[in-house]
């Protein structure tokens, strides 16, 4: 495994975890963090023995935001050359399953990573925000597209006009996290869901998640038929045999494709 110097990178059994570690900067995203955690998610989703990963952050932050030190001084061109922001566009192209497990600030740029997780677990000191109204600037990681799709227009409007936080059971309430755990338990909780995705066939998995995010960038007739195909096709997978059959002679099933 190659060496990080903003991440932390281990498995557990069949799930990667991979941990921002910039704690003086409350794991703040630079470029290098960017590479890195791109890197990363890009190595497990090319490695078999893994079945999902998961990100996380510290107990104070998941992350407190794109570093803002590192883009002050720069100029709209410096941005637009650079295409800044762009290489998150990778962590989107990974196809393994990815838990975003959230503790303490999830802001800015923090919490447009969790939104390119597949799913949040949020622990209950989770906030999330849009500050970026506050430092005269918007979302450039994504956040007023995800965000809206996600809560919609009411609380996407409020939470980037106002860059007022919200708290888990809020983001709960409002379809941003899946789940609300306790503090203490985060990591072993987000570990037990991505561990259980990890379990089922990958072949499923895969098409679970292209389906799902298909709603997002497409009709609901696309859509609908986007899925019935993917459905279609998942019953040449030896793992459908298996899974239909062990529920026939009721057993548990052993997919190979894990
Ligand atoms: N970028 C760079 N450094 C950051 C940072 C960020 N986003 N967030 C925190 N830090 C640094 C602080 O500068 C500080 O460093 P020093 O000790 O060297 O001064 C260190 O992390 C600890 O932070 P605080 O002392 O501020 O900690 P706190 O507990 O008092 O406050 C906080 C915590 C409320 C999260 C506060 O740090 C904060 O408001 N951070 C900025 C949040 C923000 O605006 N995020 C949006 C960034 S822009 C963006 O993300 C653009 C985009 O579209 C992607």
């Amino acid at each position: 495994m190659s060496t990080y110097e903003n991440i932390l990178v281990e498995t557990r059994g069949e799930v990667g975890l991979i941990t921002l570690n910039r704690p003086k900067a409350l794991n703040a995203l630079n470029n290098a963090t960017m590479l890195e955690v791109v890197a990363a998610a890009e190595a497990f989703d090319a490695d078999p023995a893994i079945g999902c990963l998961v990100l996380t952050g510290s107990a104070k932050a998941f992350a407190a935001g794109a570093d803002i030190k590192e883009m002050a001084d720069r100029s709209s061109v410096d941005m637009d050359a650079a295409d800044w922001f762009a290489g998150w566009d990778g962590l989107t192209r990974v196809r393994k399953p990815l838990v975003a497990a959230v503790a303490g600030y999830a802001l800015g740029g923090g919490c447009e990573l969790a939104m390119m997780c597949d799913l949040i677990v949020a622990a209950d000191t989770a906030k999330f925000g849009q500050p970026e109204i506050n430092l005269g600037v918007i979302t450039g990681m994504g956040g007023s597209q995800r965000l809206t799709r996600a809560v919609g227009k009411a609380k996407a409007m409020d939470m980037m006009l106002t860059g007022r936080m919200i708290d888990a059971e809020e983001a709960e309430r409002s379809g941003l996290v899946s789940r609300v755990v306790p503090a203490d338990e985060l990591l072993d909780r987000a570990i037990d869901v991505a561990t259980l995705i990890a379990s089922r066939s990958q072949v499923a998995s895969r098409a679970a998640k292209e389906a799902v995010n298909t709603a997002f960038s497409t009709t609901l007739e696309q859509g609908v038929l986007h899925e019935r195909r993917l459905f279609h096709a998942l019953f040449g997978s030896e793992d459908q045999k298996e899974g239909m059959a062990a529920f026939v002679e009721k057993r548990e099933p052993t997919f190979r494709h894990r």
